[in-house]
């Protein structure tokens, strides 16, 4: 199994190009089965999630051909609307399938997700919505069934503004009779860019970047073709590190997706330089402990919070970071303190106080940002650290450790 090795505190400087989104992209991918026809997506990471998602489509009948970013989905013979458990265990965001196939074909077959990493993470909100449309649902086996000869429009109010679910409903809902009403719909600019492409398949979504979508089903789709967005969450992953290690420049990043994220480092003390397309950071010269709380978008995504905690061990005093997004997700902490970082936990709540300086460790990843926060560490470490289990970075870091080495860091991957 690869592991990946830093020898740390190597100061990073220069350019580093971010990658398409793979929050964004997923969705898009699934949408692309909606229409009876050939979608171009460019921009697309070339990430293993990525890859699990292309498996899906061809397991379900799509034509996928995927070179150097650019990736054409023909969905003439899809002819199997079905999930397997296989993939969606590996990858939950196969979920997104259940909308768009169940609006194609008026029956689908959806392996139920299951618990994950850091908690149940349920998908009772797609499937209440679903109802809401007409659909009926089963389970059997582990498996979901959702039939509806044509979904019907309906109003439909989240408990919590879902991303998944906002997706899929808007994805089942375009081409449903009538008109449905999403009200605490997401607001995420993956979400933002999923509900554009639909109009440009011909879909009449409005309200779009706000709470409250309203989308008049049409009869039919044609296929389009998008370039996926900057991912903002390796974005920020590369903008800790500049925080940490010195002055970097993200070049194709759209700002206003990290504001949130952009304010708070300028507490920390960074200093940081927009222009339309790009973000330079140089570290603080004393690093303030910033608090912060995940919240929805355009708030501190969840997606960040264990970035942020690798930042705040290193800060100037004690700092409160607290994930109200997932309450359990937190399971970088202990691999955290393996480096003396002094974090503790009291429910959805980590104490940090400040270290001087961490000491490498072997680390294992356990999830995606868990991951990012390690290597982060890692790389203001003094000494050697070894990350194991690194598959879980590469479902969604596109070549991170050339990246970090084009910066000046001493990274490496090692097959052991
Ligand atoms: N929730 C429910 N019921 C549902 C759906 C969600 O209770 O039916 C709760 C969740 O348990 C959670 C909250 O609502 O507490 C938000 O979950 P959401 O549905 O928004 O998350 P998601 O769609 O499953 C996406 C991203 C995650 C990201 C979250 C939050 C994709 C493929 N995944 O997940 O990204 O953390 O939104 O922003 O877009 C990652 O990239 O590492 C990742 C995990």
């Amino acid at each position: 199994m690869d592991k990946i090795i830093i020898q740390g505190q190597a100061k990073l400087s220069g350019e580093v190009e971010i990658s398409g989104a793979k929050n964004a992209v997923l969705p898009i991918m699934t949408a692309t089965l909606l229409v009876n026809g050939v979608s171009k997506i460019s921009q697309v990471p070339d990430l293993k999630d990525t890859r699990t998602m292309i498996k899906l489509l061809e397991i379900i009948g799509a034509k996928c051909d995927f070179i150097n970013g650019n990736l054409k989905i023909d969905a003439t013979s899809v002819d199997n609307p079905e999930a397997p458990y296989d993939l969606v265990k590996t990858m939950r965001a196969s979920f997104y399938v259940l909308g768009p196939l169940l609006a194609r074909f008026g029956y689908v077959k959806v392996s139920l997700p299951g618990g994950c990493a850091w908690g149940p993470r349920p998908v009772d909100y797609h499937l209440n919505a679903l109802k809401k449309l007409g659909a009926k649902i089963t389970l059997k086996s582990g498996y979901i069934l959702a039939e509806a000869k044509r979904l019907k429009g309906a109003n439909i109010s989240f408990d919590f503004p879902s991303v998944g679910a906002t997706g899929n409903i808007v994805m089942a809902a375009a081409t449903a009779l009538g008109i449905t009403k999403i009200s605490n719909a997401a607001k995420e600019p993956e979400i933002v860019q999923l509900c554009d492409y639909l109009n440009l398949m011909g879909a009449n979504i409005k309200g779009i970047g706000t709470s409250k979508l309203v989308i008049e089903g049409v009869d039919l789709l044609k296929s389009a073709d998008i370039k996926v967005i900057p991912d903002r969450i390796e974005a920020g992953t590369f903008l800790v590190a500049g925080a940490l290690l010195g002055e970097i420049t993200l070049k194709n990043v759209i700002p206003k997706h990290l504001d949130s994220m952009l304010s708070k480092l300028s507490d920390c003390g960074c200093d940081i330089a927009s222009t339309e397309t790009s973000i330079t950071i140089s570290p603080a010269k004393l690093l303030n402990p910033v608090d912060m709380t995940t919240d929805v978008y355009p708030g501190f995504a969840t997606d960040l919070q264990a970035q942020w905690v690798a930042l705040m061990t290193l800060a100037e005093g004690s700092s409160i970071i607290t994930d109200n997004v997932y309450h359990d997700r937190f399971s970088h902490v202990p691999e955290l303190n393996r480096f003396g970082a002094n974090i503790k936990m009291k429910k959805n709540v980590a104490l940090i106080r400040g270290v001087k300086e961490l000491i490498g460790a072997p680390v294992m990843s356990t999830d995606i940002r868990a991951s990012a926060s390690l290597i982060v560490a890692g790389l203001a470490a003094k000494g050697e650290t070894s990350v194991s289990r690194i598959y879980h970075i590469d479902r969604g870091y596109e070549k991170i450790e050339a990246k970090f080495r084009s910066l000046g860091a001493n990274i490496m991957r090692k097959n052991t």
